[in-house]
């Protein structure tokens, strides 16, 4: 099984994001092990809640920074956040109807999620947010809204 895990071509520069990347990779990995080990059921589930609060506070972290710099692509990348959101509470929900296994889908969407939208999302606000981006004028607007939760899709 393929070990999943933070790599150098991940990182953001941004602090607070990187190690919030890695600490989500290493529970990726715990819930893996557990399962493959045969670790009991409720252990697995406990992981999973685990997982799916750091998931959130994670996406709550990056939106904030994103809001906060007046990022172009916010709305598209929020969206992205709330579609892996609704897709780990559904699987989530499988594992409780089903058998442990179920918790191994987690790890392999989530893994290739997350390696997919670091590289092509998160690194793309960070670029942003580094270059020190001409027009930010927006970003306090922007951050008041998104803290209201008046920029939502769904
Ligand atoms: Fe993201
Ligand atoms: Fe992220």
């Amino acid at each position: 099984m393929t070990k999943i895990e933070w790599k150098p071509q991940y990182e953001t520069g941004i602090p607070i994001i990187d190690e919030q990347h890695k600490r989500l990779f290493a529970r990726l990995d715990a819930v893996q092990r557990a399962v493959v080990q045969g670790s009991p059921r409720e252990e697995i589930g406990d992981l999973l809640q685990s997982l799916m609060a750091e998931t959130v506070e994670h996406f709550r972290t990056e939106e904030a920074i994103m809001a906060q710099h007046g990022f172009p692509d916010l709305l598209a990348h929020i969206r992205e956040h709330e579609l892996l959101t609704e897709k780990l509470g559904e699987l989530a929900q499988r594992f409780e109807d089903s058998q442990d296994a179920m918790a191994l889908l987690v790890t392999t969407f989530m893994g290739g999620w997350l390696r997919h939208h670091i590289s092509e999302g998160d690194l793309s606000y960070a670029r942003f947010i580094k270059s020190g981006h001409p027009d930010s004028s927006s970003g306090d607007l922007l951050l008041a809204l998104w803290d209201q939760g008046a920029i939502k899709f769904l």
